[in-house]
């Protein structure tokens, strides 16, 4: 297939693209470099800013035809966010609205996200049934989005599959390709650095969460996996699969210590940690049912053994500690 991946130079885009070229696919990348790393991929790639309609659509006229497309680009810091909506509503919305109109009918993978669902009703993995009630704007922007797809396909524009990411994770094993954010906010490349010295310490975001060790619990889904869902993505809409929203996680959750835990038990090292107060907009416990998934895309983790999804952290991170500057 010929697929149109757009913010193809980031975390999990760049992951995709590289997954989906070995699966033997022709893949065109746009990004505009404003999170993303030229370095991570190494393909067709158009420098595009998709906030302008014009371009897009001369980008369209000219592209040739694709099978399909997978919507990565967007700003996905949660704090920033609440600083600065309006720019995450540009950044994240209508893009989203300049892909549809360019491109009439294609089908469309869209990265969503379980910031959609907001603060969870209680302790059981969430489904997709579930309303989507988002607790800070980079979560509203990403739920509308998937309002406006789920609006075409009802009038038989394109149809599509969002998928719901829970915390994305991991690095190629061999250490080649990885997570560089600048600045980082996530919790394992923060305890990696922490123990390379990068950073003086890592504050755990507080200790009196209503969970086992009183810390946050989250769903950390390998990046690899993630790339082999977009693909399955894909093929399901080319075979004139329903459009559809789904999970994307493990089902299992992991404690901020038993993270802190596994990359000292990977790196030999103590991670230096200080107990802080909770962060504001953190929910204390996110794990996905990830059964939709399965059953409607035949895909589910691989890769979910927490230890051995923090050692391809480590490969990549003490690789390049600086990234893809190093
Ligand atoms: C958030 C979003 C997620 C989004 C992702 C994108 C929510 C609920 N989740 O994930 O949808 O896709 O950002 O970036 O909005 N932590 C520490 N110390 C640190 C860093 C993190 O204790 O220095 C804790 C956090 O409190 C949290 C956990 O580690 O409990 C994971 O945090 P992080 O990696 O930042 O991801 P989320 O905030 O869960």
């Amino acid at each position: 297939m010929r697929i149109l991946v757009t913010g193809g130079c980031g975390y999990i885009g760049s992951t995709t693209a590289r997954h989906l070229r070995r699966q033997g696919h022709e893949v065109v990348v746009i990004d505009d470099l404003s999170e993303g790393h030229q370095a991570a991929w190494d393909g067709a790639m158009h420098q595009l800013d998709l906030r302008d309609a014009d371009a897009v659509q001369a980008f369209a006229l000219k592209a040739g035809e694709f099978g399909g497309l997978i919507h990565f680009a967007a700003r996905a810091y949660v704090g920033e966010s609440v600083e600065q909506p309006l720019r995450y509503w540009r950044a994240n919305l209508v893009p989203v609205l300049h892909l549809c109109e360019a491109f009439p009918g294609l089908p469309f993978v869209f990265s969503s996200t379980c910031a959609t669902y907001g603060e969870p009703p209680n302790e059981d993995p969430l489904h997709e049934q579930l309303p989507l009630r988002p607790v800070n704007p980079y979560g509203a922007t990403k739920a509308a989005a998937e309002r406006l797809l789920q609006d075409r396909a009802v009038a038989s524009q394109g149809s599509y599959v969002a998928l719901r990411y829970f915390n994305a994770a991991g690095a190629e094993p061999d250490g080649s390709h990885g997570e560089a954010h600048d600045p980082e906010n996530h919790l394992i490349p923060r305890a990696i650095q922490a123990v390379q010295g990068l950073l003086p310490g890592l504050t755990i975001f507080g200790n009196d969460w209503p969970t086992p060790d009183g810390t946050c619990v989250r769903d950390y889904i390998h990046v690899r996996d993630l790339a082999r869902a977009h693909e399955a993505a894909l093929v399901h809409l080319g075979q004139g699969g329903e459009s559809v929203a789904l999970n994307l996680g493990t089902g299992q959750g992991a404690s901020v210590k038993e993270v802190v835990q596994a990359v000292e038990a990977v790196s030999g090292q103590t991670v230096p940690c200080e107990d802080g107060p909770r962060r504001p907009g953190d929910p204390s416990y996110l794990v996905a049912n990830p059964r939709a998934a399965k059953e409607i895309l035949g895909w589910e983790a691989q890769e979910s053994d927490l230890l051995a999804l923090v050692q391809t952290a480590w490969n990549w991170h003490s690789q390049h500690p600086q990234g893809y500057r190093s």
